[in-house]
């Protein structure tokens, strides 16, 4: 036997009380990406062909985040979770005429690594009908108990907790939900499943005795119970948000990322980092950051969206908004809050500074406090810094201005006009002093 084309059903009809939320619970972040996206990120990986997302509550948004992440997907709308069995059941019309495998997935559950599935597939290459995603837990508490034969580890029954007896209960093997099995043979087992149960739900796990029952045989796969933990709670989001970015942050170093005080540091799930970058601590890494190789990020800066080449200085507390792109050698110090930009190759911007919708050519200097004063109330314009250039400290540059490539802009001005290429522009009242004012001024 081949490794089979694989289909997911993802289960996402849940409604997630305990998360005290107006957003549907599988639409909660973790490092940037819904829980939903993550787990259709892993059909991605793995090779799922199809995937089929059973949607109940709030069905909508949910649809439409599924649909964001995979365009293909067929959505099938569960109008009362009646169980997990009942919720697969859902999408049998769409396995039935199915070639290959079908894995069943649960959005709320986004950490499962993509070689746990890949195992579920190796133990079915070796003759199992159904693989179930089993784990080990010193605390079992309210997970279904597998119950496996001590002869050759063929699983025989799953009972949940609710059902389960003194003895049953003392199981630390664990049922995690995930399951791998036949495509077209899951709808006549599914239509088996009844609802005569302590908590009159159709149980998914009830096609193991209803397989036995047909001479199918199925066994298990283990995983780390981390993989395979669920959210519930905002307490268990945050909990998942930490061992992802435990992962994120071994899996940087293990690429050659320094990073100082790990654990102040937060990843997206899609940065992006080069070989010998340095991060120092508590910096924050919103979606679409890429970082090339030897860039170093000081201590407190925020990133997102943004591009950073090679050998670039960001920070101590630095602000790199979206479209904003630094190139090699590029210097941008503390209290700087950079926004659409193109910053050429070795141009500084060291102190206090706002750029935004600009494009500040190679080598210009950008002195402190200098601001791109780009929108106007009612439209943004763009600033364009040539090459060379020198803008004087505490400089306002009131967009849509060109400053010229070379040319110098003297502190304190407001500039409103282009400045032509290697010319000084200066806007300040000239310099009056009063001589013996100190003493005029005095009382006594
Ligand atoms: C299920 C398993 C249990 C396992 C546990 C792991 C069954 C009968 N039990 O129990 O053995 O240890 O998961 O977490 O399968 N859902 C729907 N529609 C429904 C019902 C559920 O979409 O009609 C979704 C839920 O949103 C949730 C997931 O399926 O994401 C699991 O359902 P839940 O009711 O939480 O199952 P458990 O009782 O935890
Ligand atoms: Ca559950």
């Amino acid at each position: 036997m081949t490794k089979q084309p694989l289909t997911a059903i993802i289960l996402a009809a849940g409604k997630g009380t305990r998360m005290k939320s107006a957003t549907p619970k599988v639409l909660h972040n973790v490092a940037g990406l819904s829980m939903l996206g993550h787990v259709i990120h892993l059909c991605n990986i793995v090779g799922v062909k199809k995937i089929i997302v059973i949607v109940g509550h709030e069905a909508e948004q949910v649809s439409e985040e599924a649909l964001k992440h995979a365009p293909q997907a067929i959505i099938i709308q569960q109008q009362e979770q009646l169980g997990t069995g009942h919720a697969v059941n859902c999408a049998s019309e769409h396995l039935k005429d199915l070639e290959g495998d079908a894995v069943i997935l649960y959005a709320d559950t986004p950490l499962i690594q993509p070689q746990t599935i890949e195992q579920m597939q190796a133990i079915r290459l070796q003759g199992a009908d159904t693989v179930f995603l089993g784990f080990e837990s010193p605390n079992p508490a309210h997970y279904g108990r597998l119950i496996v034969d001590n002869n050759d580890g063929e699983l025989i029954d799953i009972v949940e907790a609710k059902e389960a007896t003194e003895e049953q209960l003392k199981i630390t093997l664990c049922n995690s939900g995930v399951v791998l099995s036949k495509a077209g043979k899951l709808p006549f087992l599914l239509s088996q499943i009844d609802n005569k149960n302590a908590k009159g739900e159709y149980y998914l796990t009830d096609i193991v005795k209803i397989g036995r029952q047909h001479q199918q045989k199925t066994y298990i796969g283990l995983c780390d119970p981390n993989e395979v933990l669920g959210v519930n709670s905002r307490a268990e989001l945050s909990h998942i948000d930490m061992i992802y970015q435990t992962q994120k942050r071994l899996e940087m170093m293990h690429n050659g990322v320094t990073l100082e005080l790990p654990q102040t540091i937060y990843f997206s799930h899609d940065t992006r980092i080069g070989n010998d970058t340095v991060i120092e601590p508590n910096v924050y890494f919103g979606t679409g950051v890429e970082i090339d190789n030897n860039v170093h990020i000081k201590a407190s800066s925020y990133l997102e969206a943004c591009y950073i080449s090679e050998q670039a200085v960001i920070g101590p507390f630095a602000r790199i908004r979206p479209q904003t792109s630094l190139g090699k050698g590029v210097k941008v110090g503390n209290f700087v809050e950079i926004k659409k930009t193109v910053v050429e190759n070795n141009a500084k911007i060291s102190h206090l500074s706002y750029i935004g919708d600009s494009v500040v050519g190679a080598n210009a200097n950008i002195g402190a406090g200098t601001i791109t004063c780009n929108y106007d109330g009612v439209d943004k314009h763009r600033t364009v810094i040539g090459s060379d250039a020198f803008i004087g400290s505490n400089a306002a540059l009131v967009a849509p201005v060109i400053i010229g490539q070379g040319a110098m802009v003297g502190a304190g001005s407001v500039i409103t006009k282009d400045v032509p290429p290697k010319s000084l522009a200066v806007t300040r009242g000239e310099q009056v002093n009063i001589e013996n004012y100190h003493k005029k001024h005095k009382k006594h």
